[in-house]
């Protein structure tokens, strides 16, 4: 039996270092509710977990991940690789991975394709800003993620088409600190956790989590939230029908200044006269 643990990082607590029996382990881990796949076996069975802490989790996130991956998590949790914090090169391209899947995943339980066509929509915003190519290729994969914290959301409070509660409304807007939660055991991702932080703050300071306004938003939480709105506006939601790109451009006008960006705001009404 192999424990190798690691020391934790921010925002992954509550994994003890341990090299104890069975028992001792499930003892030691029944306090981690949410556990990342991270490694299969030849034969496909999965032994290597990223271990997050429920502490700062919403209640039900177990349950999801579960559903989305269909793997069992605490009944195989005895005998088990357990890694958390910084780890090896090979298990945080891993771990990179899984969460590029489970972005997937979300997308499917939605039936969209939201998050690539947020990447693709921050991606074209960022190309015609003439930003550095390492800008450009960490913005696209913000996009991919930016929605990776609703993974650890109950699908029950996310597939809702009828009116959430306030404590449901307080739930969903944890996903932009949920998801950076869920990003930091990768180092790699570390420059993208700030954009997909702030990708619901809004221009005039009235966003979430921070309330930050202007340029105190970090540019690409700026692009993301253009991109965000714009493609939900043009390709909908199971929430929201789509709408011509005519109505969606004037809706990111109307919104220029408040909501968001204007100069942002200009970018990608200067690219949509190329389509
Ligand atoms: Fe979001
Ligand atoms: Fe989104």
């Amino acid at each position: 039996m192999n424990h190798q643990v690691s020391k934790s990082n921010p925002g992954i607590k509550g994994v003890p270092n341990n090299t104890g029996d069975a028992g001792r382990v499930e003892e030691q881990y029944k306090s981690i509710q949410v556990m990342i796949p991270m490694e299969l076996d030849r034969k496909n069975r999965v032994f290597g977990f990223f271990a997050l802490d429920n502490e700062d989790l919403p209640e039900g996130s177990q349950k999801n991940l579960n559903e989305i991956t269909g793997t069992p998590f605490k009944a195989e949790l005895a005998g088990l690789t357990v890694i958390a914090g910084p780890v090896v090169q090979t298990l945080q391209e891993n771990y990179s991975k899984a969460l590029f899947r489970l972005a997937d995943s979300i997308d499917q339980c939605d039936k969209t394709t939201h998050s690539q066509n947020t990447a693709l929509w921050a991606k074209r915003i960022a190309e015609t800003m003439r930003l550095a190519d390492d800008e450009v290729v960490d913005i696209s994969l913000a996009g991919r993620l930016h929605d990776i914290g609703k993974s650890v959301i109950s699908r029950e409070v996310l597939s809702r088409t009828g009116p959430l509660t306030t404590d449901e409304w307080a739930i969903i807007r944890r996903h932009p600190e949920l998801g950076a939660t869920l990003m930091k055991p990768s180092l790699s991702l570390s420059p993208i956790i700030p954009m997909v932080l702030a990708h619901h703050e809004r221009f005039d300071g009235t966003g979430y989590p921070n309330r930050l306004a202007g340029q105190d938003i970090p540019l690409g939480g700026r692009i993301l939230a253009v991109a965000d709105s714009f493609s939900s506006m043009i390709n909908g939601r199971n929430y929201r029908p789509a709408i011509s790109i005519q109505s969606a451009q004037s809706e990111l006008v109307r919104c220029s200044g408040s909501q968001f960006d204007p100069e942002i705001v200009k970018i990608i009404i200067q690219l949509l006269r190329r389509f």
